[in-house]
């Protein structure tokens, strides 16, 4: 087993040995936690806090429930009523909770970069939920475990990755990790929410969303993400919808069987369609319990390192 780095803060973290650890476990804990349903007592007596600066059901849900079957205390700091309203820093939060006995700190935050700041803050480990357009890597992570499951292999694959590019930390956390795995990654996407081509790992860009789907073994979609656009992006929902949403026709453009996914939470009628959301293809519902799964798999491997 290889050893994790201290902080979890972008998919840039881990090389590929740590990558295949943290799928081990967490395909280790999803057989005896949630299919076997199993309780286990590995993390009792530690505490866990959970700090979301950002909405968020599933990556805040899943820390949670993942550090309750493994028996960790989990505090849920709920930032509208904490004193960060009245103007307490990150700083001193991060702080204030580490003199409370925290052992890892879970947090989310609308500014790319205050994942990585906050860890300098406090001596915890600290994995990053999500900040602003910078990266997700526990959603990277369990993107793979979902393909690893259904497909084998990613070594060699084709993931098309589509929609909002330029926003999505969810994309640029999958280009490092899908890359290191040795799959063939291509963004699809309107020029407007299209990086530039530097921050992608070297990954192919296009704005034809069927040259994208064209062989691909992944489609994943991504959210347009309303709360980060600035007026202009693209001209009508149904307009994006048209050019760059997911139906059934468009899925069957890519190779027979293809996974469908999407980090969620969906924008039914926008980036996909209720008929590809909900089809036999859809690995949607999937990617949440491998997200509980790969949640599991970090707390244990950052909290008891070398275990
Ligand atoms: N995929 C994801 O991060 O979802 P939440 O915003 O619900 O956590």
């Amino acid at each position: 087993m290889s050893m994790l780095p201290y902080d979890l803060i972008s998919m840039q973290d881990l090389d590929k040995a740590q990558i295949v650890s943290i799928m081990e476990r967490a395909t280790y804990y999803k057989a005896k936690v949630i299919d076997q349903g199993a309780r286990l007592k590995v993390l009792e007596g530690r505490s866990i806090a959970t700090l979301f600066f950002e909405p968020s059901t599933r990556t805040r849900c899943s820390f949670e429930m993942a550090g309750k079957y493994l028996g960790a205390e989990v505090l849920n700091v709920e930032i509208a009523t904490s004193s960060v309203t009245k103007g307490e820093s990150l700083k001193d939060t991060g702080l204030t909770l580490q003199m409370m006995g925290v052992d890892l700190f879970v947090i989310r935050h609308p500014m790319s970069g205050a994942s990585g700041l906050f860890a300098s803050y406090v001596e915890p480990p600290v994995i990053n939920g999500g900040d602003g357009s910078h990266e997700h890597p526990t959603q990277a992570l369990l993107d793979l475990m979902c393909m690893l499951d259904k497909l084998g292999s990613v070594a060699g694959r084709k993931v098309a990755i589509i929609g909002d590019v330029f926003h999505s930390r969810v994309a640029r956390a999958n280009a490092t990790c899908l890359t290191k795995m040795g799959a063939e990654v291509v963004f699809a996407g309107p020029p407007t929410l299209m990086p530039d081509g530097a921050d992608m790992m070297g990954c192919r860009l296009t704005y034809s969303m069927e040259e994208a789907l064209k062989g691909a073994d992944v489609v994943m979609m991504l959210r347009v993400q309303m709360e980060r656009q600035k007026a202009g992006m693209f001209p009508t929902v149904s307009e994006y919808h048209r050019l760059y949403g997911l139906t059934p026709e468009r899925i069957a453009m890519a190779s027979k069987g293809a996974l469908v996914m999407h980090p969620a939470p969906i924008n039914r009628g926008v980036e996909i369609s209720t008929p590809a959301a909900d089809g036999p293809q859809s690995q949607i519902n999937y990617q949440v319990t491998c997200g509980v799964a790969v949640r599991m798999a970090l707390l244990d491997m950052m909290i008891r390192r070398g275990c």
